[in-house]
């Protein structure tokens, strides 16, 4: 059994880390932390996981403890995986973060974004950008797993097979994205309000969000040189989910966009492409760790639409997670992981 700790058990994506555990054969929740709901039962505070977990509570982060497991989560805000990764390392201890603090691979440039110092600049050399689809083999050889963000990774699965193949104008990417609201986490927030946020759509941070430069970071990579993108987050009322509307424009129209991006993602297991002239909804894959993606050139003119559709929560945090955590350790990418989605 991998014996597994989290950091940061009462948000969102560290329950969702343990819905998804609960149905995981190869784990066991040794350790999970919360600073203000120490020694609370983990099925106490989420009613949906009583039949799992036992007597587990919640304890204060102890360096000890979580370096006693094989893997530990930080679902946390950025900066405390900054603070404890190192320690956890020199234990011998997997470190898989889904906050950003790993994830751009240039120190000053996450200073800039986040608006603090980078707190292990030293980590950045060996850690790993957690999208399977880029990085399987180098996520099979990692000590610390950087796990994309939610925008992030709906945005680049999207664009990759364009910017892989040179494709695209690579100077004028679009990403129009709109988000569920329980990808602002669960802390208390006069916007997230139901009264607030409900009955409301709303673009925030057109000047500059934190995942421009993660999502430019990796389209750079793919496209092997400088990129433009506007990137345009909305806020919309639901629950959750990411739906990234994606616009490129391509040279060649001759181009069969339909079999590159069906031959790009074949083998990936929580990539689907849908059928020509399909518009993906986020209900598709709510709770199921999938990015459904349709290519569409509207007109059969040079403006490719690209739709792609993940749940922020699973596929775009913690489901990408535990798919890192068995690329890691050797199992089946899809242990724990098959679930279809909900619906309705
Ligand atoms: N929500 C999403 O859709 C989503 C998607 C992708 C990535 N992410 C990223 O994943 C991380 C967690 O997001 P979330 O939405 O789950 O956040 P959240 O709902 O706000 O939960 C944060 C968790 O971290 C703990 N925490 C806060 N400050 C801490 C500290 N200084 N030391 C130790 N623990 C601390 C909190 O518990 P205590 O305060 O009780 O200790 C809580 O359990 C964030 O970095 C976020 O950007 C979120």
């Amino acid at each position: 059994m991998i014996k597994v700790g989290i950091v940061g058990g009462t948000g969102y994506t560290g329950v969702e880390l343990l819905r998804l555990l609960a149905q995981h054969p190869e784990t066991e929740v040794a350790v999970i932390t919360s600073r203000s709901e120490e020694g609370v039962k983990v099925t106490d505070m989420f009613p949906n996981l009583r039949g799992h977990y036992g007597g587990l509570a919640f304890s204060v982060p102890d360096p000890a403890a979580l370096g006693a497991c094989d893997v530990v989560f930080f679902a946390t805000p950025h900066g405390v995986a900054h603070a404890l990764a190192g320690e956890l390392l020199d234990h011998g201890t997997r470190v898989i973060d889904l906050s950003a603090d790993f994830r751009l691979q240039d120190a000053e440039e996450w200073a800039r974004w986040y608006g603090q110092p980078h707190g292990a600049p030293g980590l950045l050399g060996e850690a790993v950008y957690g999208l399977p689809e880029v990085n399987r083999e180098a996520i099979r050889k990692a000590r610390l797993i950087a796990v994309p963000g939610c925008y992030p990774t709906a945005t680049q699965l999207g664009l990759l097979p364009l910017l892989e193949k040179g494709l695209a104008d690579p100077a004028r990417l679009i990403a129009d994205c709109k988000s569920g609201v329980s990808g602002a986490g669960r802390a208390a927030k006069i916007g997230s309000l139901f009264t607030e946020a409900g009955e409301n759509m709303m673009a925030y941070s057109v000047k500059g969000h934190r995942h421009l430069p993660e999502i430019s970071q990796g389209l750079r990579k793919a496209a092997g040189g400088l990129i433009g993108l506007t990137f345009v987050p909305h806020l919309t009322p639901m629950i959750r989910g990411i739906h990234a509307t994606l616009y490129a424009t391509v040279a060649d129209t001759s181009v069969d966009l339909q079999a590159l991006y069906e031959a790009r993602y074949a083998s990936e297991p929580f990539v689907d492409v849908m059928p020509a002239g399909s518009h993906p909804e986020t209900r598709s894959v709510r709770g199921a760790n999938l990015c459904r993606i349709a290519v569409h050139r509207p007109q059969g003119g040079d403006l490719v639409v690209v739709l792609s559709v993940i749940d922020n929560l699973v596929k775009g945090a913690s489901g990408q997670a535990l798919q890192n955590m068995n690329i890691l350790f050797g199992l089946d990418e899809r242990m724990g992981l098959g679930n279809a989605a909900l619906l309705p």
